[in-house]
């Protein structure tokens, strides 16, 4: 099968696509046909170097989710059929024509949504649903700060929010990106293009003084003691991602004085029970809404296998609205 390669470092071009034997389906496993395989950052990181995958995923083959047709069923597996049309997150190992994956991490593609669609779902609504439902345990009618909007689980957390009846806001260093986010449902958002200065007053404004129940915090770095401040009593805060960077300087007492809870995630880590059960709580609550077109993925754009450098290029410049896509031809 082809397959996105990571060449490691020592000069020349981190990724190529090469040949590579396929992976076969043990017990309880699936054999998937890949048709699109989404990009996200953590592939930018693995293909650097700088996040190996786990030892249950190939090592070299970087992508976190697809969609694509069950080819194979491996022992003991009941619940698919072949040609079924699936998607989900994996370890690893996506950005290839083939994938072995647990058959019980999966879900059913909706009629609605075509392969590059279905394939810029899974981390985005995963991650989100996640986060803000099973974790923060967002409620209708509470506020809900989302920073980096515009990002793939940004856009996918706005709606999961709308859907629920919760009030989304958001932030974007980039004017513009607040604009999709509004098309989405965002009850208003405030761009921190020079620095994280607006952030209180705009909170405010919104809150009249009392602050957000739950902030998503995707960036992490000064954005986490900035998301505290703006806190009301009793919040909760979401730490997703770091890109902002990986330390920050957090005043204790106002953590005490308004019972915050702050609480990091990740999924590729969590050992496969656990893993389960979110896929079984996506296929339940995320996949009705985006089979009813409630919430719906938002794809910046889509490259072909064979031009996957540019497509990690166009997700690392920063300009990306929503998802960037491979598709497998
Ligand atoms: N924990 C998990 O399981 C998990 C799962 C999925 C994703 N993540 C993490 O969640 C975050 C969002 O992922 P994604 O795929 O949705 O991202 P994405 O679509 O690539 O968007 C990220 C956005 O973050 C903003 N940003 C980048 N660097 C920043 C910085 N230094 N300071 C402030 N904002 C910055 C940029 O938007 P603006 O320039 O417009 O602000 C960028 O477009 C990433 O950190 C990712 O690693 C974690």
């Amino acid at each position: 099968m082809r397959a996105l390669t990571i060449l490691g470092p020592g000069g020349g071009e981190p990724l190529a696509v090469r040949d590579v034997a396929a992976p076969a389906p043990s017990a309880g496993e699936v054999l998937v046909q890949v048709r699109a395989a989404g990009l996200n950052r953590a592939d930018l990181l693995q293909s650097a170097g700088h996040y190996p995958a786990p030892p249950d995923a190939p090592a070299d083959i970087p992508g976190l989710e697809f969609a694509g047709e069950i080819v194979r069923l491996g022992a003991g597996v009941r619940e698919w059929a072949l040609g079924d049309r699936v998607f989900g997150v994996v370890a690893g190992g996506a950005q290839a024509e083939l994938l072995v994956t647990h058959a019980r991490t999966l879900a059913r593609v909706p009629e609605r949504l075509g392969w590059t669609e279905a394939a810029a779902v899974p981390e985005a609504f995963v991650t989100a649903y996640d986060a803000l439902v099973d974790q923060a345990e967002l409620r209708p009618g509470e506020l809900v700060l989302i920073h980096a909007v515009a990002s793939g689980v940004g856009l996918a957390a706005v709606q999961l929010a709308r859907a629920m009846g919760a009030l989304p806001f958001g932030t974007s260093r980039s004017p513009d990106k607040l604009a999709a986010a509004r098309a989405l449902g965002m009850v208003d958002g405030v761009a921190l293009a020079d620095g994280l200065t607006p952030l209180a007053d705009a909170v405010s404004g919104w809150t009249g003084g009392r602050g957000v129940d739950v902030v998503l915090d995707l960036v992490g770095g000064d954005y986490l003691p900035a998301s505290l401040e703006v806190l009301a009593t009793r919040g909760r805060l979401m730490l997703v991602g770091s890109l902002a960077g990986r330390s920050a300087t957090v005043d204790l007492s106002t953590l005490l004085r308004r019972r915050l809870t702050v609480r990091g995630t990740v999924l590729r880590a969590r050992p496969l029970e656990e893993k389960i059960l979110v896929a079984r709580h996506f296929a339940a609550h995320v996949v009705p809404l985006l089979a009813a077109g409630t919430v719906h993925p938002v794809v910046d754009a889509v490259f072909p296998l064979e031009a996957a450098a540019e497509a990690y290029a166009r997700l690392a410049s920063n300009r990306v609205v929503g998802k960037v896509v491979l598709s497998m031809g």
